[in-house]
């Protein structure tokens, strides 16, 4: 049966449920979460990934945390709190929403001149409206990347890399965001989505999402979108975000800069979509951004076939960083605005 809408990070009363990503399409299945330690590890194996997705649930995740915790002493609960999310924090690198969640969750404790129960409350009020708000703000992305795409033709053919959908934020996500907007739209004839080497979230994720709602997807590897835009198939490129340095370059998913590189040379649009909170104002350019490193075993095995001899050393970066100058836009909630204008448009809303 088809699942729509896709709420992939939800709380339900004394515990987390989150979609496990890791088992889809095969199976579709729910994980309960009820412990700190378990969402940390739930982030760090994928179970929950995409960045506002992982922002979400670290933000419950803190809340468990101070479930968790038994000092009744303001401070001593403080400092325990600060310790939850030190443990969240060390779960990725990337994706900048998980330390923006996390410090959210952690000011909103501090600020509270409120008895030890009286915070526990604020922070699961806070966690709750941090999903709220990333749901309402990913339908915003949605509707003002529709506007920012191409005129004609009328039913337009977008690219995607990776997954940034209702899977990867608390719904609707924010590069498939713009898809959705552009399907209730009728401005949409297809998607082609990169399966997304080496952990293939746009093979298994986006076409999933893309068949809960019947738009029209069509699955290619990595290494044919380069002829699919030469061959005429594509019309612009919307992608996701990690992390956007102020000067507006773009960690993405591992080789999201080649599909950049390959926008540019055919004169296709390159668009990125992301929430204001994955804009970090901190970071002058792109090469600050940490990049993770994945175990190796994700690009020598597929399943359990090993791809190549014993005495190969590997590489396995699973992000990259796209140059600003190969960004036609970035689509926030707030518009869409041109990678030179993040510091003076965006920065004052942060
Ligand atoms: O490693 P992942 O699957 O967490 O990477 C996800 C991406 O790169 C997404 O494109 C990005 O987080 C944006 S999600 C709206």
């Amino acid at each position: 049966m088809a699942l729509n809408p896709v709420y992939p990070v939800t709380w339900h009363g004394d515990h987390v449920r989150l979609i496990d990503q890791t088992r889809l399409p095969g199976e579709f299945t729910y994980v309960e979460i009820r412990r700190s330690e378990d969402m940390a590890l739930a982030i760090q194996t994928m179970i929950v990934r995409g960045a506002p997705a992982i922002g979400v649930a670290a933000a419950y995740g803190m809340y468990l945390g101070a479930l968790e915790i038994s000092a009744v002493d303001r401070e001593a609960f403080l400092e325990a709190l600060d310790r939850v999310g030190d443990r969240l924090a060390a779960t990725r690198p990337t994706a900048v929403n998980l330390f923006w969640a996390i410090q959210k969750m952690r000011s909103a404790a501090q600020t509270s001149g409120a008895a030890v129960d009286q915070i526990r409350q604020l922070l699961l009020e806070t966690a709750q409206r941090i999903a709220a708000d990333d749901l309402r703000t990913c339908q915003a992305i949605g509707d003002h990347g529709l506007s920012a795409l191409p005129p004609t033709p009328e039913r337009l053919r977008l690219l995607t890399h990776c997954n940034a959908g209702a899977l990867a934020t608390a719904g609707y996500g924010t590069a498939l965001g713009v898809v959705r907007s552009a399907w209730s739209a009728g401005r949409l004839e297809r998607v082609f989505a990169d399966e997304t080497r080496p952990r293939l979230q746009g093979a298994k994720l986006t076409t999933w999402e893309c068949v809960q709602e019947e738009i029209p997807v069509t699955l290619i590897t990595d290494n044919m979108a380069a002829h699919c835009m030469q061959r005429g198939l594509i019309d612009a490129v919307v992608v996701g975000a990690d992390r956007i340095a102020a000067n507006g370059d773009a960690a993405n998913k591992i080789g999201t800069y080649s599909v950049a590189i390959c926008a540019q040379a055919h004169h296709i649009p390159f668009f990125v979509a992301a929430p204001l909170s994955t804009i970090d104002f901190s970071l002058t350019d792109g090469s600050q951004i940490p990049i993770e490193e994945r175990d190796p075993a994700e690009i020598f095995q597929v399943g359990s076939v090993r791809l190549c001899p014993e005495g190969v050393e590997f590489y396995n970066p699973a992000f990259d960083v796209t140059p600003a100058d190969l960004i036609a836009g970035i689509i926030t909630e707030h518009g869409v605005v041109a990678p030179a204008d993040l510091e003076a448009k965006l920065r004052p809303l942060a």
